[in-house]
């Protein structure tokens, strides 16, 4: 019985044990379509996803990611108003209409008016009596009464006709209203003609940098946020706060009190529910039957876990991600394949075996916008990144990295945490820096694109069905990767420098 159980274990594989194989196309890189929808009714135009870890998202990472079509999940080892916080910066990042409004009365002198401009380097000023907007005067209409009529009130001299525009319109609405009236600038109100905010042509026409950005319903950047899986209060809040995705955050999703307690968060969300992690078709079952509308597959392959050394457990990740996907695929969950990414050409693998998404960790804790401080070792930079199950995660934030290994962290007499009372599943390190999220991001979905093309994939779902793997040998990884020269210019896409 023991000897079956040995015999009779299935291999189990990862990215370097396979290559995807070309096929004939008549697919151009330039051309393949990268979208992807993580949820029904969520899209990404790049299936990228980033990690809810401490050193990778927070509002900046996850802003940064949107803009490029993807999602970042705000880790969770803060407390609930600071998560709650970092959401509501995503949420309110293009929001370009002022909403800290200074105005002045109709019976303040030009010289006062032209004193405030200065001062707060505005060109605008709202009239008000009162709530009402009664008028609008700006640095032209002042610039003629400043040398002899600095006494002039402005109520004589303003725009009387106000064009407002309510909070609810599109940029499009606005900037056609604007033409038509030939305005610079539009005082916001809100559905009781209170004034909210201004608006003006030019921040509208900076603002369409973006194209390919990822935006929720709400048509604000989209953004994920992480909570224990226990976490019902945070789980609501955060949703209230305009989250697009509540994820649950959890070392072993398929733990069966997990399983149960997500349908009671997801009755009290209107966020679509991402569960996770899990690695075997029996957890995507069961996860599905109580309601999850995405799965992350991946325990242990991720470059900080220690979780197979330390526990013995886990299943390689391409094998993880094909048996989620198996049943995934059918029931129309998409698979986030979470960790062990470390090449663009391990995306490619990633969808090839079924996944939709894939979320990433080391790859972007390097970058920029990730948490953090540069540190120079050497005279090269880097930015320190550590796994949430680390003692430095556990003990270090607020407690969630801690519970996401079902863990419970005791206080010393002196109030500091017990550093011995844990076990932890993840070590702390640096990564190297690599600048700019959108530089990573090109680099990244450039080598999927590359793929798709040699594949014959115009888009990702025709890239899930089409690609086909050759498992290869030790020798086949070792041909694979350059050999057999001294690297002396380093490529963006393959860092030799760790
Ligand atoms: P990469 O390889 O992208 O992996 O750096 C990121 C993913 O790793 C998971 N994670 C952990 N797993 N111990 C673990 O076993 C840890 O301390 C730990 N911290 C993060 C997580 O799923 C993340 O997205």
């Amino acid at each position: 019985m023991f000897r079956d159980k040995i015999q009779n274990a299935r291999s189990a594989y990862t990215y370097d044990d396979f290559l995807l194989v070309p096929n004939a196309s008549w697919v151009e890189a330039k051309d393949v379509d990268t979208s992807v929808n993580l949820t029904k009714d969520i899209k990404l135009n790049i299936p990228i996803m980033s990690a809810a870890m401490d050193t990778v998202t927070e509002s900046d990472l996850a802003i940064a990611i949107a803009r490029e079509g993807g999602v970042g999940v705000i880790h969770r080892n803060i407390t609930q108003e600071a998560q709650v916080e970092e959401v509501r910066k995503v949420k309110n990042a293009e929001d370009i209409t002022v909403r800290d409004v200074i105005t002045i009365s109709p019976d303040s002198s030009v010289a006062t008016v032209q004193e405030l401009m200065e001062n707060e380097s505005v060109s605008g000023l709202p009239v008000m009596d009162g709530d009402e907007i009664i008028g609008i005067i700006s640095k032209r209409d002042v610039r003629p009464y400043l040398k002899n009529g600095s006494k002039t009130l402005v109520k004589e001299i303003m725009t009387s006709e106000v064009v407002t525009i309510t909070e609810k319109a599109s940029p499009e609405e606005a900037l056609d209203l604007a033409y038509e009236h030939k305005v610079e600038r539009l005082p916001v109100v809100d559905e009781n003609k209170k004034l909210v905010g201004i608006l003006t042509i030019k921040d509208i026409l900076n603002q369409d940098q973006h194209p390919n950005a990822a935006l929720g319903k709400d048509g604000k950047y989209l953004v994920a946020a992480a909570c224990g899986p226990f976490d019902l209060d945070r789980a609501m809040a955060l949703d209230q706060a305009g989250a697009d995705i509540i994820s649950i955050d959890c070392a072993h999703a398929h733990n069966m009190n997990v399983v149960k307690f997500a349908e009671t968060i997801k009755e009290n969300i209107d966020a679509d529910l991402c569960m996770g992690n899990i690695a075997t078709r029996e957890a995507a079952e069961d996860l599905i039957a109580h309601g999850a509308d995405g799965l992350k597959v991946g325990i242990g392959p991720g470059s900080i876990c220690t979780t197979r050394i330390v526990a013995g457990i886990g299943v390689p990740q391409l094998t993880a991600i094909a048996d989620v996907a198996d049943v995934a695929n059918d029931a129309g969950i998409p698979v986030i394949a979470d960790g062990g990414l470390r090449y663009s050409g391990d995306i490619a693998k990633a969808i090839g075996a079924g996944a939709d998404v894939v979320m990433l960790g080391s790859l972007l804790a390097g970058t920029y916008e990730s948490p953090g401080d540069l540190v120079t070792m050497n005279g090269r930079k880097y930015k320190q990144y550590r796994g949430m199950g680390s003692m430095g995660a556990m003990t270090g934030g607020s407690g969630g990295g801690a519970d996401r290994y079902f863990q419970e962290l005791e206080k010393g007499n002196s109030g500091q945490m017990k550093h011995s009372k844990l076990v932890p599943e993840g070590v702390e390190g640096v990564v190297q820096y690599k600048g700019r999220v959108s530089e990573v991001v090109f680099q990244l979905v450039g080598g999927l694109k590359a793929s798709m093309g040699y594949c014959g994939a115009p888009d990702i779902p025709t890239m899930k069905k089409v690609a086909r793997f050759v498992k290869i040998s030790s020798s086949g990884i070792k041909e694979s990767h350059p050999h057999d020269l001294l690297i002396t210019n380093e490529s963006p896409n393959y860092p030799t420098l760790d």
